[in-house]
């Protein structure tokens, strides 16, 4: 999409966040498994570049900094937060200290409406250009208004705006007005400087309200209209935590419909939890209880069966996950078989058609084409070539106490069941480990390596146990 030019966004993200009542910054609190700041940046950044996106940040901003800083975004402190209209007087006073060319036009977001699409954002834009307006505020009228700042038109029908009343100051006959202020305007940049330093604290909340700007302007004589958003949900604030899982519901059910409208099919989709970044091929199957987290990448033709999370994965096509599988940071070839309640931790690659079974805990592993791990293994820090065979409870003992070390097993390796690989150690291709071995010592390509006390038979052993034991 084209930027736009003549526009700088501020986004309002000093708040407390009181109604919270959690440690964290409210902004940096997560809907859809990204923190809310960060979908308003990702907004932004579809209208104007980064070096023109001005995030106010007061409160906790140290830590709101570094969660956003990756964005390119630049910050304006608050370092006290006396309101919305507070937030701007500190972005008018950024520029006039830096001396920066004031841009013409303001659009201001809020940290904590973050389900704004980006088309919503250009067309506030493009209709506060086109009524030539000194403010143009973001509206909807939801099920329910409370808590919102009201918007009030001149007339029922018409754009155009005499002022917002914010909850606490409506009159009784006010208290039924549908339409509410998202805390999405635009503003000439120069209307709004101008007034910053005329508002007061004479209100319920003893704040600065941004939104007297509106009456002021009113009152001027300059034009403030009203646009309404076409999704309620888009403009709904987050302010309490259960604010924000209705948002976070919004958000994955909306993910959720995307990914069908994409020919993935999700069987009960109301209770599968799938993130933003979240991308799933065609003809692949979501079971009830799913979860994809993070940057998680599915091909198509997989199935996952219930009760699997997974996060920051990557999985090809044709995969099967059966249940209860938990995968973090793992890559998954074609036609890999996981599970059921496999355990695949960070820098886990299974190899195309490979198997990892029931109760298989992997790390670090490379895991070849076509090669089987089916049960009950360990393998941590471990490379294993194509066409190996991993028996019931074998496992790589990789730590020593202190230092972690390398398991290599050459292509077309039995490792018989509940064998343990000494590392570092090497298995030779083709080689054979015997059951119940501990090998400590590397094993050539083709050997067979025993690691275990030979077996004794004692014949007639139990006939004379008994005898004695009888006294006879
Ligand atoms: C605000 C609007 C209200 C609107 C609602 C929409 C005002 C006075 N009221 O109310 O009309 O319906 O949003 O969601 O603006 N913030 C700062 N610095 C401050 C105070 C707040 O940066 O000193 C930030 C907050 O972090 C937040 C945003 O501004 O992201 C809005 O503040 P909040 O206190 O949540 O305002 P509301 O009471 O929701
Ligand atoms: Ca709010």
């Amino acid at each position: 999409m084209e930027l736009l030019q003549d526009f700088a966004i501020a986004i309002m993200a000093a708040g407390k966040g009181t109604r919270l009542k959690s440690k964290r910054p409210k902004v940096l609190h997560e809907i859809g498994g990204r923190a809310l700041l960060l979908h308003v940046i990702a907004a932004a950044k579809t209208v104007v570049p980064p070096e023109q996106i001005y995030c106010i940040v007061g409160h906790q901003a140290e830590q709101v900094t570094a969660a956003v800083a990756h964005t390119g975004v630049r910050f304006i402190a608050q370092p006290e937060q006396r309101g919305t209209g507070h937030a701007l007087q500190m972005v008018k006073a950024w520029f006039t200290r830096q001396g920066e060319p004031v841009p013409r036009n303001l659009l201001v977001l809020s940290g904590d409406v973050p389900l704004i699409l980006p088309e919503t954002i250009r067309r506030v834009c493009e209709a506060h250009l086109g009524e030539q307006a000194a403010m143009t505020i973001l509206t909807a009228v939801p099920p329910d208004p409370t808590g919102y700042g009201r918007v009030l038109r001149r007339t029922p029908e018409g754009v155009e705006v005499t002022g917002i009343v914010e909850q606490k100051s409506l009159r009784p006959d006010q208290w039924s007005a549908p339409e509410i202020n998202s805390g999405i305007y635009c503003f000439q940049t120069e209307a709004l400087f101008a007034r910053l330093d005329l508002l007061s604290t004479e209100n319920a909340h003893g704040e600065y309200y941004l939104t007297d700007i509106a009456a002021m302007l009113v009152e001027d004589g300059e034009r403030v209209v009203a646009v309404r958003a076409e999704h309620v949900d888009e403009v709904l604030g987050a302010n309490t935590i259960a604010e924000m899982m209705h948002l976070d519901q919004a958000m994955r059910a909306a993910a959720a419909r995307s990914l069908m409208a994409q020919g993935v099919t999700i069987f009960r989709p109301d209770t599968c939890v799938i993130d933003a970044e979240v991308t799933v091929g065609a003809d692949t199957i979501l079971e009830p209880y799913v979860q994809l987290l993070g940057a998680t990448h599915i091909g198509s033709d997989c199935r996952i069966r219930s009760h699997s999370v997974i996060q920051n994965s990557t999985l090809g096509s044709g995969v099967l996950v059966r249940n209860g599988c938990v995968l973090e940071g793992a890559e998954i070839a074609d036609g890999a078989v996981l599970g059921p309640y496999a355990h695949l931790r960070p820098e886990s690659y299974i190899g195309e058609g490979a198997h990892v079974g029931n109760f298989v805990e992997t790390k670090k592993l490379r895991l070849g084409k076509g090669s089987k791990a089916n049960h009950l293994n360990y393998l941590g820090d471990a490379e294993i070539g194509a066409g190996v065979n991993i028996g019931a409870g074998a496992i790589t003992c990789n730590y020593d106490g202190v230092l972690k070390h390398l398991t290599t097993i050459g292509d077309g390796a039995f490792i018989g069941s509940d064998s343990t690989l000494v590392a570092p150690i090497r298995i030779g291709a083709g080689a054979y480990v015997a059951a119940g071995s501990s090998i400590t010592e590397d094993v050539a390509p083709g050997a067979l390596a025993l690691g275990r006390a030979r077996q004794v038979a004692k014949e007639g052993w139990a006939a004379r146990r008994k005898a004695k034991r009888e006294g006879i």
